[in-house]
């Protein structure tokens, strides 16, 4: 008897999966322990759903030191909660010179699911390797599954020798004429001027345009645009993907030119386009920007920082520090609720960054709210 309960229970045990967590609720800036105990190794990330299950991407980050020595990693979760860490996703090569080769910089992946192909691909900030951040490039990578391997298949600079589609004859005269030679000093009033008629622009237009922070949007038409920090972090860019999201269409206009913005995140609510960003200031936090538009082609509008209400309790927690935090996502959970996905960098151990999710509250006029949340439950 007590032989066969012990089987019994043997038996039941078997069927436990081992890396079972009990995760009831998002405790945004706490360590956010994966199937293994371990924190979540997923920086700068993103999420989709396909069949049911969320996969999280992200920068694997090494506990010290800043290139990228794994690659980029994914996690699965059927609860958004408790993940289980599926591997790396895109991998970095051992082979000298390769655009992906250890010790290059892997940022903010966006792995989208293309209908048309039937291929996984991953859009992701890259730089050549013991080229600091001076390469400024967008790697493109494919995988007939959301776990991979994906399979890299090239880096560039985005829409080489193409203007953006709002820009007349005449813009393009003046943007020709701004040369950088011009201005001994960046950042006074003239410099500015030049750069929001697109020096930068023109300068890069043979080479084609810089991206570094960047995140990939489907629309709910199915077409997918990649939105970057370009013209040395002045400028962002939204260009539309070709229908199998691994090339640029040509079609391009520029956000907020000279407004330094980073960290570019996005959704849609009721037939508008909100786009929340940070400023430029490294790893440190600074006050988010937020953007509305009609058309993802804007023209887009400027509107005070969605942060607001007291501060969260950690360094730099202040609503006017973004509550420490950098955006890397915006998640949507059916066309009503949107969580805002964020990392509180720790620069001495990047892998340690901290996860913030936060719900996206509405104004009565329909203008985005995030307010800090110790702990909350996603459903
Ligand atoms: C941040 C950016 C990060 C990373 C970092 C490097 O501004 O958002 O993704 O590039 O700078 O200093």
């Amino acid at each position: 008897m007590i032989k066969s309960i012990f089987t019994v229970i043997l038996a039941a045990a078997s069927f436990m999966p081992i890396e079972a967590q009990n995760i009831t609720e998002i405790t945004p800036g706490k360590v956010w322990a994966d199937n293994n105990g371990k924190h979540i190794n997923a920086h700068g990330g993103g999420i989709i759903e396909y069949n049911g299950t969320y996969y999280w991407y992200g920068e694997n980050r090494p506990e010290k030191g800043f290139t990228t020595e794994v690659g980029v990693e994914v996690f699965s979760s059927k609860d958004l909660m408790n993940w289980k860490d599926e591997g790396v996703a895109l991998a970095v090569t051992e082979k000298e010179g390769d655009d992906i080769e250890r010790g290059c910089i892997m940022e903010r992946p966006k792995v989208v699911y293309c209908k048309k192909t039937g291929k996984f691909v991953m859009l992701f900030h890259l730089e050549l390797k013991g080229k600091g951040y001076a390469a400024a490039r967008v790697g493109f990578a494919e995988s007939d599954s959301p776990t991979g391997p994906f399979r890299f298949v090239r880096s560039l600079r985005p829409n080489a020798g193409i203007w953006p589609k709002d820009f007349s004859k005449k813009q393009i005269k003046i943007a020709q004429a701004q040369n950088q030679n011009d201005y001994k000093d960046w950042w006074t009033p003239e410099w500015r001027v030049a750069i929001e008629k697109g020096m930068f622009l023109n300068r890069d237009m043979k080479g084609g345009q810089m991206s570094r922070d960047m995140t990939v949007y489907i629309d709910s038409d199915g077409k997918a645009y990649h939105i970057f920090s370009s013209e040395d972090n002045l400028t962002l860019q939204v260009a539309e993907l070709t229908d199998d999201f691994m090339d640029y269409t040509g079609k391009y206009v520029r956000i907020a030119p000279g407004g330094q913005n980073e960290a570019p995140t996005i959704f849609k609510r009721n037939g508008k386009y909100w786009l929340i960003a940070s400023g430029c200031t490294g790893w440190a936090p600074n006050e988010a920007r937020m953007f509305s538009a009609k058309s993802i082609w804007g023209p887009w509008t400027q509107h005070p920082s969605p942060f607001e209400g007291e501060a969260a309790p950690h360094k730099d927690g202040g609503a006017n520090k973004s509550f420490g935090t950098q955006g890397t996502y915006i998640l949507p959970l059916g066309n009503d609720k949107f969580v805002f996905m964020a990392d509180i960098w720790n620069p001495q151990s990047l892998a340690n960054s901290l996860h913030v999710w936060l719900p996206i509250d509405f104004k009565a006029d329909g203008t985005p709210v995030i307010r800090w949340k110790n702990s909350w439950k996603l459903n």
